[in-house]
């Protein structure tokens, strides 16, 4: 059962494991006296290779668990549960705002529509009807689409060699012959200086971190809901594989740390 919803709560912000640190860091400089609670369903993560239905389920059970810590807000820091799963969310939950990441293709069209574009996300992003929506209305006709299956779940390990053996394997062919590069997971921007090594230092990159943080604030704003706080917020975080490790390398990350 839903509670009331106050100025005083917390704001949810959730992923499949630790990629949403790239938005909460957005967010935390936009707006830094809010409290946050964020959820990392690393147990279940990818997300990007589950069926619509089993991502469903599991943004179900996470946002039982943040309004049940009175959360005011919910964000889904996770472009996968985003494209497949937010209108059903917004059906369900009502009341509760829900701000949802989209990958930067409006960005490109807006900053440098003229580029040679390759988008990288997860394959439910790619095939969501979402995402093709967004693709469609802002295609440049110079883009290409990657489903980069398995890089998500590579981050999430943090192991260097086989982020690397991969984006060689994957980005090689793209080296030199792109100019924009949107990072349409999560995690992806905890790679950029990786991925910019493969395909040319001179990349743009395109993350729609940022711009969901403004987009959250001015919800709250519209909404009555900013705190009255004028002390720097708490960030919790809970992890749904339980592993220490989990959480010390999201405070690092959120510290902008490697
Ligand atoms: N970080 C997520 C995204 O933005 C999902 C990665 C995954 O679990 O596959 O799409």
């Amino acid at each position: 059962m839903q509670k009331e919803i106050s100025k005083e709560g917390s704001i949810g912000v959730f992923d499949s494991g630790i990629g949403g640190v790239t938005v909460l860091r957005e967010i935390i400089k936009i707006l830094p006296n809010e409290n946050y609670i964020y959820y990392s369903d690393s147990k279940n993560n990818p997300y990007g290779d589950k069926t619509k239905q089993e991502i469903i389920k599991r943004c179900e059970e996470v946002f039982s668990y943040l309004l049940e810590k009175n959360c005011k807000a919910i964000v889904i820091a996770c472009n996968t549960a985003s494209a497949i799963a937010v209108n059903t969310l917004r059906e369900k939950y009502k009341d509760i705002p829900i701000i949802a990441i989209e990958p930067a293709y409006k960005m490109v069209h807006d900053y440098a529509y003229d580029g040679e574009t390759l988008v990288m996300a997860t394959k439910g992003t790619i095939e969501s009807e979402r995402f093709n929506l967004l693709y469609n209305k802002y295609n440049n006709h110079k883009t290409k689409l990657i489903e980069c299956v398995g890089l998500a779940d590579r981050i999430e390990e943090g192991n260097e060699k086989k982020i690397k053996e991969y984006l060689e394997k994957n980005l090689k062919e793209y080296k030199g012959k792109v100019e924009n590069v949107v990072l349409g997971c999560t995690h992806y921007p905890l790679i950029q200086e990786e991925i910019g090594q493969v395909l040319g230092e001179n990349v743009r990159f395109f993350n729609g971190a940022n711009r969901l943080a403004v987009h959250l604030k001015e919800v709250l704003l519209e909404k009555d809901l900013i705190s009255k706080s004028n002390e720097k917020g708490k960030i919790d975080f809970c992890d749904s594989s339980e592993k220490k490790e989990k959480e010390e390398r999201f405070y690092k990350f959120l510290k902008g740390e490697k």
